[in-house]
């Protein structure tokens, strides 16, 4: 599940509720975004004014709030994964027993995604044959159950049922997602769609990237735990294709020179740059303020653009560079002259001709890279390039 990305937190009511906004926040640091779901008992503990502060998101309680969005349902749908915690003795029996009496409880039994309950609770309630036989019952139906730790409780009792270190806990759920988190840390910088040059208010110069492998890109460096930025340039994509870059801050750029502008100012700060984005060749050597009329169309004067990447080469301290080659052939001389002549890393040759790649969903070519590897890409989904195209970049990182 290399993708989980949308987190439910649902929140019983013990007093650990507090640590779970520690767990909140840290799990913000990996990319995932959250919708926190507490038990209405929890808001005794933590309030839902300080989940909404913490996850920017709406939070409650009961299938009787926002009806209109019957949202046991539309949560349902959206997340990738869940963690309960803290999950307390009478959160975990009712969710064996399959009750929905509360929104946490009726969104469990309209989610089948990995779940993973962290119980806290006295020893002796954690010990009571009845949560031991609930435990049972969940860990059957394939919930992932942690064992709590031992020491002291809130008062003076020492025993098994104390809330976990957030550090613990986290491990445990990327295990349960089977989530790769090999980018924490690190800073990715993409660019991506085509930059259009204008001619005048109503025309431009512009091509058919669709912004698409970019996008891909940049979801999966946040999925990995990267920190990234994408300068986007007039992208296509759908409204489910744009919520994978929740997450990622986006900036939106028009033309090469923009698109030049905001890349010297972040390149400095990266570590891997993927320069996924059609950028123009040249640019109409002045712009018309006024629409210019048919008649006068017949020639446009055009201006090189800077080469982006050439340029931004002069900046660069350790950083990785990916660079694509949209070519009408798969010539792999014209495809390690243009490696070397953009001074990158590595480079995916694809062949665009026939209205291929730029815009579909899928892709195909060969990765080259500056230590010798030839990676031959059979026609995949842009999401596995860009796993590939991290793989790669993460090698030469080192
Ligand atoms: N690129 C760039 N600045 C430009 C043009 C391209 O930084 N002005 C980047 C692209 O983002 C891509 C790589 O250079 O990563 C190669 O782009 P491509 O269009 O294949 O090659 P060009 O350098 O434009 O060369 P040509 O059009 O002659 O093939």
């Amino acid at each position: 599940m290399a993708r989980a990305r949308e987190v439910i937190l649902g929140v019983g009511g013990g007093i650990a509720a507090y640590k779970s906004c520690d767990l909140l926040r840290r799990l913000q640091d990996r990319g995932y975004l959250v919708t926190v779901v507490p038990t209405p008992s929890s808001l005794n503990f933590v309030g839902a004014a300080t989940w909404e502060a913490l996850s920017g998101r709406p939070v409650t309680t009961q299938v009787w709030e926002r009806v209109d969005e019957v949202r046991h349902i539309s949560l349902a749908k959206d997340a990738d994964c869940a963690i309960i915690a803290p999950a307390t003795a009478d959160l975990i029996a009712r969710i064996a027993a399959g009750r929905a009496d509360d929104l946490l409880t009726n969104l469990i039994l309209a989610i089948d995604v990995p779940i993973l309950v962290v119980p806290a609770m006295h020893p002796q309630m954690w010990l009571d044959p009845a949560t031991v036989a609930n435990v049972a019952t969940l860990r059957s139906r394939g919930f992932k159950v942690m064992e709590p730790e031992v020491g002291r409780l809130t008062g003076d009792d020492i025993g098994p049922g104390r809330f976990p270190e957030t550090a613990a806990i986290i491990e445990k759920f990327e295990e349960a997602i089977g989530a790769k988190k090999d980018y924490l840390g690190r800073k990715v910088l993409v660019t991506a769609g085509g930059t259009r040059e204008s001619i005048d208010p109503v025309r431009y110069i512009g091509n058919r990237s669709s912004g698409r492998q970019g996008a891909a890109v940049a979801s999966a460096a946040l999925n990995r735990g990267a920190e990234v930025t994408l300068i986007m340039a007039n992208s296509q994509l759908t409204e489910e294709e744009s919520r994978t870059l929740q997450g990622v801050r986006v900036i939106p750029v028009e033309t090469a020179i923009e698109m030049h502008q905001f890349l010297e100012e972040e390149f400095p700060k990266t570590d891997v740059l993927v320069m996924s984005a059609a950028v123009a060749d040249a640019r109409p050597s002045q712009y018309s303020e006024g629409k210019i009329k048919k008649g006068d169309l017949q020639q446009i004067e055009l201006s090189e653009n800077p080469d982006l990447l050439k340029s931004i080469a002069r900046l660069r301290d350790k950083q990785i560079v990916v660079a694509f080659a949209a070519e009408t052939s798969l010539d792999i001389e014209i495809a390690k002259a243009k490696l070397v002549a953009k001074g990158a890393n590595i480079l995916y040759l694809n062949d665009v001709s026939e209205g291929a790649i730029f815009g579909a969903t899928e892709t195909q070519g060969i990765v080259l890279t500056s230590n010798g590897a030839q990676i031959e890409v059979p026609t995949s989904s842009k999401d596995s390039l860009a796993e590939l195209l991290l793989d790669q970049a993460l090698i030469q990182l080192g």
